[in-house]
């Protein structure tokens, strides 16, 4: 048993030589350790069975040689370990003068942040703030502002069909419509929101877009409270040094109409190429509420007075931020979003 005890300490000694891992430190541990077929477990069993005289011989080199293989095993690891630990540290290096990654942080869409600006403005005045569908009926997109089936402004190069009655709408004027029918005056409404038309996309147009409309009825409300109400809001939103003019227009459902303009912000009214040397911007269509529009709703058009307006959100954006493509607007490139 002596000589099988010397074989193994020898064939221990050569292999753990050889160790250069810690996977094949693991494979020799089994080999001699492990506690089934370990060869030192092995020696151990068949110690069971020598002869009382030659126990305590055997015993003592076995004993030995198991404290030897459990140590040098044990020194191997630790070496393992340091080295891998080394290996990382010199591969892994930070180099802490290196710029960090920087997070993006995301802000609103400038429509949304034009559209929030001017709810700001209204809502202080004490408008409140309503909603409409997108695809519309053929009844609140046309019939019930006032356009006759015949109308061009039906024409479908201009409006989305869905079906026969029903389409994209073609402007926020709708929600007028449907919040009258809803309540009675007092009414102080602004409705944003989606439009489409069939226009060809270019600098100014776009087929999707959004509009502000909105909406005051109530008993005495007069044209100079529409002026100035519409004259507080441009101040508010471009500056208070610009100028509000109102031009008389026609729109089925507002009579009188206007189209309302700013002084130029470029060149404030002196002429450039931005209001093509006129002065002035238009900006938004409005009038007072026709009272053909108060007949479809069941408003009496002896005891109400009201003005209505729409303004394209984009197209303020345009003006205060000076884009020269509404494009920008949809395309959604970070380079131009990043700047509002
Ligand atoms: N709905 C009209 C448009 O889109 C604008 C408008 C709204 C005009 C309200 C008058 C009153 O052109």
């Amino acid at each position: 048993m002596l000589k099988e005890i010397d074989a193994i300490k020898k064939s221990f000694e050569a292999e753990s030589k050889q160790i250069d891992s810690i996977d094949q430190l693991t494979s020799i541990r089994d080999k001699y350790l492990s506690r089934k077929r370990g060869l030192l477990t092995q020696l151990w069993k068949e110690f069971q069975g020598i002869p009382a005289e030659q126990r305590s011989e055997v015993g003592r080199r076995l004993g030995q040689l198991k404290i030897e293989v459990e140590d040098r095993l044990e020194r191997m690891k630790d070496e393992l370990d340091r080295q891998q630990l080394n290996a990382r540290i010199t591969s892994e290096t930070v180099d802490f003068t290196l710029p960090g990654n920087r997070r993006a942080v995301g802000h609103l869409h400038p429509v949304t942040q034009v559209r929030h600006q001017i709810e700001d403005i209204f809502c202080a005045m004490g408008y409140s703030i309503e909603d409409g569908p997108e695809i519309e009926t053929t009844y609140y997109n046309f019939e019930a502002l006032n356009i006759p089936e015949h109308h061009p402004a039906r024409d479908a190069q201009d409006t989305f069909y869905v079906s026969d009655s029903l389409v994209l709408r073609t402007h926020t004027s709708p929600v007028q419509i449907r919040t009258m029918e809803r309540q009675k005056p007092p009414l102080r409404i602004i409705c944003p929101g989606r439009c489409y038309r069939g226009d060809n996309p270019d600098a100014t147009h776009s087929p999707v877009f959004h509009q502000i409309e909105g909406l005051a009825v109530d008993e005495g409300i007069t044209f100079g409270d529409f002026k100035g109400t519409l004259e507080y809001f441009l101040k508010a939103f471009f500056s208070e040094k610009t100028r509000v003019r109102f031009r008389p227009s026609y729109f089925q459902f507002t009579e009188p109409s206007a189209e309302v303009d700013i002084s130029c912000i470029f060149c404030s009214g002196r002429g450039c190429r931005v209001c093509k040397m006129s002065g002035w911007i238009e900006v938004l269509g409005a009038g007072m509420v026709d009272p053909a529009v108060f007949a479809y709703v069941n408003y009496d058009p002896e005891k109400y007075t009201g003005f209505a307006f729409g303004v394209g959100i984009e197209r303020l954006a345009l003006i205060k931020y000076s884009v020269n493509n509404i494009q920008h607007f949809f395309e959604n490139d970070l380079r131009f979003l990043e700047q509002f």
